[in-house]
């Protein structure tokens, strides 16, 4: 890895590698309509076809360059709202209802996609290469396992470069000080860390015994006390998911198993300064946490506000006041650069040996 190769990789303004699976969606929100989404520095309209299975195209009429998720999904098609023109899952020009021979080449982009458990992915890179065998494994994860309880939870859009998420994910010693009081009683910091890197996975772990816990995190496993043994594993799978294990294990109901929490984030780069994150969670408990979405949200959202603080820091001083210093604890987070950094290079190989 050169210098310079690694030099992009700085969170604020990192390119993200285009030929992958992103989250685009959750099932539960394409209806019948329409769905608009920005996605790597596109409009995209997704919808269902006939037969149910969705599709995306790039969200701008070829005619007038209307929007065209504004229009309606008609016969599996989506028919843009300003003069009819419908255009099918292949993105080519399927009617005009005001007549007239049909220019060659009249359409749209066509993007790949998938279901894959809740989610909607997406592949805006190299269509050639979109392997659905590429999808992440959710069921490391918990999602989908019969044996677990998994739901989709909040979507939230932060103002910030994706790789901050990446960042936030895999360093958890920031816990004990954005987070003070929630989930976090002041001992993660301090802990030792364990990093493992397993093929395309980062995994940075830290152990906790007998640590006084917040009530918070009490409330999420529906532990009785205040103390427990605590494990904390953050996980990413660059270019589009960061994870957070918590096993807990109470001190003081000896009867009472270990229990897991897994909190899973498909993270997706809108442009340069906006990215979405997708989230879920997976437990090997029922959900009885009522107000655990809200819980959700109110904690990621201490996070979105850092980020943005970011951001808008690095955009407002001079590039040379952009300084940054790697400790211990980022470990998991310079693995995550040097990831992305060797995807984002292996795809401008390949784009100069396709001679584009
Ligand atoms: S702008 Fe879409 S049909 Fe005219
Ligand atoms: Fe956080």
């Amino acid at each position: 890895m050169t210098v310079s190769t690694m030099a992009e990789m700085i969170p604020g303004s990192a390119p993200y590698p285009r030929n992958a699976w992103y989250v685009a969606a959750t099932v539960s929100e394409l209806g019948p309509q329409p769905l608009h989404r920005w996605l790597l520095g596109k409009p995209v309209v997704l919808f269902r076809q006939h037969d149910g299975t969705p599709a995306a195209l790039f969200d701008r009429c070829p005619h007038r360059g209307y929007p065209l998720s504004e229009g309606r999904v008609i016969d599996g098609a989506v028919e843009c709202g300003y003069h009819g023109l419908r255009f099918g899952a292949d993105g080519k020009c399927a009617l005009i209802p005001s007549g007239g021979t049909m220019p060659a080449g009249l359409g749209v982009e066509s993007y790949p996609v998938r279901e894959k458990w809740e989610w909607i992915w997406i592949w805006m890179g190299d269509p050639a290469r979109a392997d659905p065998a590429l999808i992440p494994n959710l069921d490391r994860f918990g999602l989908g396992r019969p044996d677990w309880h998994s739901e989709t939870s909040v979507l939230l859009q932060i103002g910030a470069n994706y790789l901050l998420s990446f960042e936030n994910f895999l360093d958890a010693s920031h816990i004990t000080f954005l987070h003070t009081g929630q989930i976090d009683s002041g001992d993660v910091a301090g802990q030792p860390l364990e990093m493992q890197i397993d093929g395309d996975l980062i995994v940075v772990a830290r152990r906790i015994e007998n640590e006084l816990q917040s009530p918070l995190t009490m409330r999420t496993f529906g532990f009785e006390g205040d103390r427990a043994h605590r494990t904390i594993t953050a996980e990413a799978l660059p270019p589009g998911i960061c994870g957070i294990r918590v096993e807990v294990e109470p001190v003081e109901q000896s009867a009472v198993q270990r229990q897991v929490n897994q909190l899973v984030v498909g993270i997706t780069p809108q442009d340069d300064t906006h990215t979405l994150q997708f989230t879920a969670v997976a437990q090997t408990f029922p959900f009885f946490n009522e107000s655990r979405h809200d819980d959700v949200r109110n904690l990621l959202m201490e996070d979105v506000v850092a980020m943005e603080k970011i951001q808008r820091l690095r955009e407002a001083v001079h590039p040379d006041e952009r300084v940054e210093f790697g400790l211990l604890a980022d470990k998991g987070a310079y693995q995550a650069r040097r990831m992305l950094s060797a995807m984002i290079r292996n795809e401008r190989n390949l784009t100069t040996a396709n001679g584009d």
